[in-house]
């Protein structure tokens, strides 16, 4: 036989005994159960445990009476969920490390709050994003896996709260693999379940274990132009190695009814990013005993590509055909199995998976974390310490700061156990913090000497010892690095050490040695104190960092920063108008030619000035607005816009980064968003958003503005509604930007102020352009008009033969119910109803009247029920999700399609 290994890697496996595992390797725990309770599970006989041994936070909650149906597995009906704290970690043990692993995350929100909205929130393995997929009702139950290498002797799953409702979770399993299967799964990347079938299928029942021993979930995939095929015997399969699908999945299989026709599969089923990478595996054994004159042999492409064959399935024994490098680059995939010219008999399939390849981060530094996770041990901290201790950036522990290096792990280099009723002596662990350059244990009830290793730290440079009670003398080598300058050190208000006569330790020593430091205080603490200050701070979170400064300030200490090359300091210093008070994310002006590299790459052009792109400390990007120097409108508008930056914090705001001030150098810096912004991704011809994707962006722009208008006191009007101001990060999601033009309602509850008009032609409400009297609708007004660019891929003015406003081009095809003029005709697929409802909330939005157009809290309200049509329909497409039928569970369960065969008579 002819075998070219293309692309593909061939697994034969002979046949032998089954044996039914112990479920060794298998961890199933069901979330939100009493503490001391366990079961095994009716269905599949699996043991599951209660979640209380593996989470330290969340409390627990029955789904309504409603959703707890007979056919709901027992997973489902509790849920435990998170309320108080925004990252929530559960670290799940035992796992052995370089082990191969699946592991499923499942959600139902069952409406276990009355409110019936079910909340949105992000997943983390470990340190990375997890994008999982969650119920968007209450009637729906999702399920999430991942195929993933151990890199530790635990994973860790945080579920962290973005502001969209309480996070919750069903169930938590974990299963071992043999070390043989998936080997695209690695300790650099996961593999995502994109989805996993069993074509073919008699019994029309998803099947999981007892049947499959990795209890992977497979289900049923009919076709009307498939003939399924089945055997009665047994395809026997070996317990220990190789991929092992369930029996009774491999027992069925498709073949296409017409015998010259090719059997084939194309996925995603919609458009999505193309970068995205795929591996498929697909499952072969052969059912029938073939006559002396019959054969079955065929060849696989992949996108139309020859890759692999002739193959022929081995009578009753499984062969598993993988995709050897991922498959990207399109937004579709097409896999064709296709007949020899020889060969009597058609394809088949019996059992296919799709995953989508991930990449992760690595973590930070094993020394660290083993160092730091020992002195939460020992001092019993209780912090909410979980999870990696820097990771994600934004997530670092709380008094842990981090740095990021390039190309290695992150790693602690300031600790703040300041006030956190430590007792007990000073933790020999700290000596394994190699990379720490401030310690702060200071206002504890530390006893014993001081000790040495302390002074082995080499990075060291601020360490605070006061108020505790450590005895004995300070060592001779910390003195010496004292005298020499390199540490500055305070053990005030420790009555029992002795001090050195020679020193004035209470005192600090050279505080001030370096910096523009002018006044010498008692005790000198260092806040966020490390030798690349705010540089590597930034990217915590705003608020953390004023409340810190807040706090720093009250207690009216100093903080002082000492860098090698340049020379930063943090001071107290109010700006001229004392709104400017988050001094941290204070930059000078070299430190913004060094972000930028001297201003190099324009990448766009804001309200006020040129935007820039940069690094922050090399590794972190940024986009930084210059104002330009000559404008002085654009001087207000900069003073508008960092005051309001500061004021208001919002996912679906840009964030802000920091400031420059510096004369007549004043500038932004804010978070770096990948994807430029909506107008360049309506108008540009490479990528098409879905339009699942364009609900999104529109939800999400349209949550920033609700939170301008009505989360923020007094209201907020941004003026500048428009899709060029709509930016989208790296993950599609949108942020509104450009506040330079903002008006905040100087009193509360007046219907409008009267002001200048400002905005930009074909998004202004031309209420306010007659009256000059602005409110809140003009925004909606606005919006209403991005929503129109949205839907129709036009611009707000549409520029053809003549220039058109888009509101006049679009009434009379409304009129005339024209809706596929109206969608942007690049998008193949959306659901109907859903178009339709988002154009006629753009219209009210559009409105003349503004009080007669809807405040952004309906718009919000009328999009998400957009996005549940739209998903609606995708899920259809979609095999993970489930709804907790009341029906009877007999009848064949939502058909999976998320693989459409093309032979089909309706390809596409
Ligand atoms: C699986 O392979 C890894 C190395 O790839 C090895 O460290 C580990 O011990 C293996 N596990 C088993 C169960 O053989
Ligand atoms: C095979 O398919 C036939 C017809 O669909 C069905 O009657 C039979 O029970 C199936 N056998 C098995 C083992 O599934
Ligand atoms: C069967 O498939 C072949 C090849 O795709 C096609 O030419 C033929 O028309 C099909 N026959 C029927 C009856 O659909
Ligand atoms: C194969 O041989 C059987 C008799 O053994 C005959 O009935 C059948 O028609 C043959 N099929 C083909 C495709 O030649
Ligand atoms: C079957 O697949 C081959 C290989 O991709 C392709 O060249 C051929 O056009 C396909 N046939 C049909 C009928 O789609
Ligand atoms: C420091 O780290 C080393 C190596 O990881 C370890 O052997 C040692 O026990 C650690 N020391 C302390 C005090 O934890
Ligand atoms: C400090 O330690 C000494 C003994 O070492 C003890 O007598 C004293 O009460 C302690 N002081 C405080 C404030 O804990
Ligand atoms: C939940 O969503 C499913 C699928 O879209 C739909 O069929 C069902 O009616 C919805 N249930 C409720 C209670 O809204």
């Amino acid at each position: 036989m002819r075998m070219v290994l293309h692309l593909f890697v061939w697994v034969f496996l002979a046949l032998a005994i089954r044996v039914h595992g112990q479920q060794e390797g298998f961890l199933s725990i069901d979330c939100g159960i009493a503490g001391d309770l366990s079961y095994t599970d009716d269905t599949t006989q699996m043991f599951y445990t209660s979640d209380t041994k593996f989470i330290d936070t969340g409390t627990n909650k029955e789904i309504a009476t409603t959703y707890m149906t007979q056919t709901l597995p027992r997973q489902y009906q509790n849920l435990r969920i998170f309320p108080n704290v925004n990252r929530n970690c559960y670290t799940l043990t035992p796992v052995i490390k370089s082990n191969r692993y699946l592991l499923r995350a499942s959600f139902m929100y069952g409406n276990y709050d009355g409110l019936d909205q079910p909340p949105q929130f992000d997943a983390y393995l470990g340190v990375d994003r997890w994008e999982i997929d969650l119920p968007s009702n209450s009637s729906l139950y999702v399920w999430n896996e991942i195929i993933m290498v151990a890199s530790l002797d635990y994973i860790s799953v945080c579920l962290v709260n973005t502001g969209n409702g309480t996070p919750f979770i069903s169930a938590l399993e974990l299963r071992l693999l043999d070390n043989s299967t998936y080997q695209a799964a690695t300790e650099s990347q996961y593999l995502q379940l994109y989805t996993r079938l069993d074509p073919g299928s008699t019994s029309g029942k998803r099947i999981r274990y007892p049947d499959d021993d990795y209890d992977r979930i497979w289900s049923p995939w009919v076709e009307n132009f498939w003939t399924p095929i089945n055997t009665s015997f047994s395809i026997n399969l070996r317990k220990d190695v190789g991929y092992q699908p369930a029996l009774a999945v491999m027992n069925t299989a498709a073949m296409p009814t017409n015998t010259s026709a090719n059997l084939s599969f194309y996925f995603p089923t919609s458009n999505v990013d193309p970068r995205l990478q795929y591996h498929v595996f697909m499952h072969f054994a052969e059912l029938e005993q073939l006559q002396k004159n019959q054969s079955r042999e065929f060849n696989f492409s992949l996108d139309g590509k020859y890759a692999l064959g002739p193959f022929s399935p081995t009578y009753l024994s499984v062969n598993t055909i993988f995709t050897m490098s991922p498959l990207s680059g399109q937004d579709q995939h097409v896999v064709d199995l296709y007949k020899t010219m020889s060969s009597t008999l058609p394809p088949i399939l019996n059992a296919v998976e799709v995953f989508i390849v991930k990449q992760l981060t690595s973590p930070t530094d094993g020394q660290d974390v083993d160092a730091i996770m020992n002195i939460k041990a020992i001092y019993q901290i209780k912090r909410n310490w979980m999870g990696d201790p820097c990771l994600p950036v934004n997530y670092s522990w709380n008094g842990l700061n981090c740095s990021y290096p390039d190309s290695s792990s992150p790693t602690n280099i300031s600790l703040d156990l300041s006030s956190s009723g430590l007792t007990g002596e000073i933790a020999p662990s700290l000596a394994n913090l190699t990379s720490i350059q401030s310690l702060d244990v200071s206002n504890n009830s530390l006893t014993g000497p001081v000790p040495e290793f302390l002074t082995e730290l080499p990075s060291l440079k601020f360490m605070n010892l006061s108020n505790n009670n450590l005895t004995g003398a300070i060592p001779t080598v910390l003195l010496e690095r004292l005298k020499n300058g390199s540490l500055s050190l305070s053990v005030g208000n420790n009555p029992n050490l002795i001090e050195p006569s020679n020193v004035n330790v209470n005192n600090d020593i050279n505080p001030c040695q370096v910096g523009s430091c002018k006044k010498r205080r008692k005790v000198l603490v260092p806040v966020l104190a490390s030798v690349i200050p705010s540089l590597v701070l930034l990217t915590i979170a705003i608020f953390v960092l004023w409340k810190l400064s807040q706090r720093r300030h009250q207690r009216d200490t100093e903080s002082v920063v000492k860098a090698k090359e340049e020379v930063g300091s943090i001071s107290q210093r109010k700006s001229k108008d004392g709104s400017l008070r988050l001094e941290n994310q204070r930059f000078t002006y070299a430190e913004i030619i060094a972000i930028t590299n001297n201003f190099e790459t324009v990448i766009g052009e804001g309200g006020f000035g040129v935007v820039y792109h940069g690094y922050v400390k090399g590794a972190i990007q940024v986009a930084v607005k210059m104002l330009s120097k000559s404008s002085s409108q654009g001087s207000r508008e900069y003073r508008t816009e960092a005051k309001l930056l500061m004021r208001v914090h919002h996912k679906n705001l840009a964030s802000f980064i920091g400031y420059c001030d510096e004369d007549r150098n004043k500038g932004i810096i804010y978070e770096y968003m990948a994807n430029g912004n909506l107008r360049e991704y309506l108008s540009g011809n490479t990528y098409v958003l879905t339009w699942g994707m364009r609900l999104r962006i529109a939800l999400d722009a349209a949550q920033g503005l609700e939170y301008l208008h009505h989360g923020c006191k007094p209201p907020i009007i941004h003026r500048d509604v428009k899709a060029t101001n709509i930016l989208l990060n790296e993950g599609l999601e949108a942020k509104i930007a450009d506040f330079g033009l903002s008006k905040v309602f100087p009193v509360e509850g007046l219907t409008h102020v009267s002001t200048a008009v400002m905005g930009t032609l074909g998004y202004l409400d031309p209420e306010y352009y007659i009256s000059n009297k602005l409110n809140e609708k003009s925004d909606v007004f606005s919006f209403g008009i991005v929503l129109l660019e949205i839907i129709t891929g036009k611009t707000a003015i549409i520029r053809s033969s003549e220039r058109m406003h888009i509101l006049l081009w679009i009434g009379p095809l409304i009129a005339r119910g024209e809706i596929t003029t109206v969608v942007d005709p690049r998008l193949a697929e959306y659901d109907v109803n859903s178009a339709w409802k988002a154009v006629e909330i753009a219209m009210e939005c559009t409105l003349d009247t503004s009080i007669k157009r809807p405040t952004m809290s309906i718009v919000v309200n009328e999009l998400k029920e957009c996005l549940a049509l739209e998903r609606a329909r995708e899920r259809t497409f979609s095999s993970r999700r489930e709804e907790a039928d009341t029906r009877s569970s007999n009848s064949i369960e939502m058909l999976p399609n998320h693989m459409r065969s093309m032979a089909g008579p309706i390809a596409r």
